[in-house]
């Protein structure tokens, strides 16, 4: 479905967010005609730039990110031509009233009342000002076809967040506002969906029965880069688990839902959340690791510690890496621990989702068939190689009954000849559609900020004696290791659905 007549503001329009992934993924759109024809993207940011020289800025992110490579002449000129800088601060109520003044200019000139998208590409500390502008200036209303998007983080704990809340649905519809988890647009995260909901051979599997442990894991093999100021006000906490590992569990562990319908699908998460069993105040280490990376190897080459990374206190306390053990209280998962792990400077970026079954009740093979037999494993990648991993138990070819585990797998690449849209592309499209269903409801929001408080507390309240304590290029820091073994558990190696399962006990 092509979205309404629509002009996009972008507020931030000159930011890395706007320069690396949103415009990229706009052009891509515009080329696929998956715009409406009366479409205006308004980059609103405060540095003095004339038209030519922002939309030079946005030709060089798009030759440098773009899926299709390096911009064409006759494509970046019809592009550009949707394309307007307005240069204006965002504190200013005057900048609202002119950019009301553009947008009835451009509706008489298309002769109708197209949707109007804010998208905060912002610092978090700007959305309340934005919003209270923008509703100052009779920009917004509940008649109005108007919505805003805003980016993680959404708060920085519970109480920041709730109030942030409150003020946006002082201002917009529930249904007005769009809180973007990039990981709920990656086609592998929903394709969890499809993976459980359109076959029917998993679900009856897919418990407590069945199951014995879960792991997710989002390593990234790259340190903070350039974004030290803000992930060091951050952590891997907030930055990660708060919201993409938390929804990721969510598709793995959430009830069927009854429609594919933006409400349904966000009840079904919902109820997950609510799940969570709180993590004891006076028990955190027992659920919680956290570490951050001094120096080491990145690729071969020597790379610096997180403290020697630009913008960061020299004595930071910041963690670069958590790793977490929740349970999900309800009759499908009691008992079954679904750990959870990301942190930066890890061996590989590599996002996964592993389902660790079973073993078979009963082993009616004689000895000479091995003894080291891994129980199946189930392997969702979200990324690289994108695609699904199942280890199962075989006859080698020969003689005797020797077992050997071997891998099913599917990999997008393989089987579908289109790539698939970057995450922000579907989003992106989805806002001007006015479909909720991959973005975060304020509910969930603030139940995923509940279910981690008592470990941002108590590490706020414990400053760590260890930090760094591990190496870049090292999976994390030894504790992380014992918080599986204590269960008698051990992370399994991403990208390898049967190589590292655990041995048959
Ligand atoms: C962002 C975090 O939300 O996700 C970054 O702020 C992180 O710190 C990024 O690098 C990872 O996203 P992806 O899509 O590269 O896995």
């Amino acid at each position: 479905m092509t979205p309404p007549p629509t002009s996009l503001v972008i507020f931030g329009g000159g930011g890395d967010l706007t320069w690396r992934k949103l415009v990229p993924a706009l052009y891509n759109l515009f080329l696929e005609n998956s715009l409406p024809e009366q479409f205006r993207i308004f980059g609103v940011d405060r540095q003095e730039l004339s038209n030519d020289a922002y939309l030079q800025h946005l030709r060089e992110g798009l030759d440098q990110f773009s899926r299709r490579g390096r911009v064409n002449e006759d494509d970046w000129k019809r592009f550009a031509g949707v394309v307007t800088y307005v240069r204006a601060d965002l504190m200013d109520a005057a900048a609202y009233r002119q950019l009301a003044r553009q947008f009835d200019q451009q509706d008489q000139q298309w002769h109708t009342q197209a949707a109007r998208v804010f998208y905060l590409a912002t610092s978090p500390t700007l959305v309340q000002p934005i919003a209270q502008h923008l509703q100052q200036a009779g920009l917004t209303g509940e008649d109005k076809p108007v919505r805003i998007v805003v980016e993680k983080p959404f708060g920085r704990d519970l109480a920041s967040a709730t109030q942030l809340n409150r003020v946006l649905l002082g201002i917009f519809t529930e249904k007005q506002v769009f809180r973007i988890d990039h990981y709920l647009g990656k086609e592998t995260v929903q394709n969890v969906l499809a993976f459980r909901f359109a076959n029917s051979v998993f679900e009856p599997v897919w418990n407590r029965r069945y199951i014995r442990d879960v792991q997710i894991t989002v390593a990234e093999e790259v340190g903070v880069e350039h974004r030290g100021g803000y992930y060091d006000q951050s952590g891997a906490l907030r930055d990660m688990v708060q919201n993409h590992l938390l929804q990721v569990l969510c598709m793995i562990a959430m009830e069927p839902p009854v429609a594919f319908d933006a409400d349904e699908i966000r009840n079904k998460k919902a109820d997950v959340l609510r799940a969570l069993r709180p993590i004891p105040p006076d028990q955190v280490p027992q659920f919680a690791v956290r570490g951050q990376y001094g120096p080491g190897k990145a690729d071969g080459k020597p790379v610096p510690g997180y403290r020697q990374e630009e913008s960061v206190a020299p004595h930071s306390n910041t963690e670069t890496f958590a790793a977490l053990k929740l349970y999900v209280d309800n009759w499908r998962w009691e008992g079954v621990p679904f750990y959870l792990r990301t942190g930066k400077r890890l061996p590989a970026r590599v996002s996964e989702a592993n389902i660790q079954f079973r073993h078979v009740p009963h082993r009616s093979f004689p000895p000479e068939a091995g003894h080291e037999w891994p129980a199946n494993r189930l392997a969702i990648r979200i990324q690289p190689d994108e695609g699904i991993a199942l280890c199962i138990e075989a006859k080698r070819p020969g003689l005797q009954m020797h077992l050997s585990p071997v891998e099913m797998h599917f990999l997008y690449k393989e089987m579908f000849n289109e790539s698939s849209p970057e995450a922000y592309e579907t989003l992106l499209l989805d806002t001007m559609r006015g479909d909720a269903t991959l973005f975060m409801r304020a509910d969930q929001v603030e139940a995923a900020w509940t279910a981690v408080m008592p470990v941002l507390d108590f590490w706020s309240q414990h400053p760590p004696g260890d930090f760094p304590n591990y190496a870049a290029g090292h999976w994390g820091p030894t504790a992380a290791d014992e918080l599986l073994a204590r269960d008698g558990h051990r992370w399994m190696t991403p990208g390898a659905a049967c190589k590292t399962s655990e041995a048959a006990k």
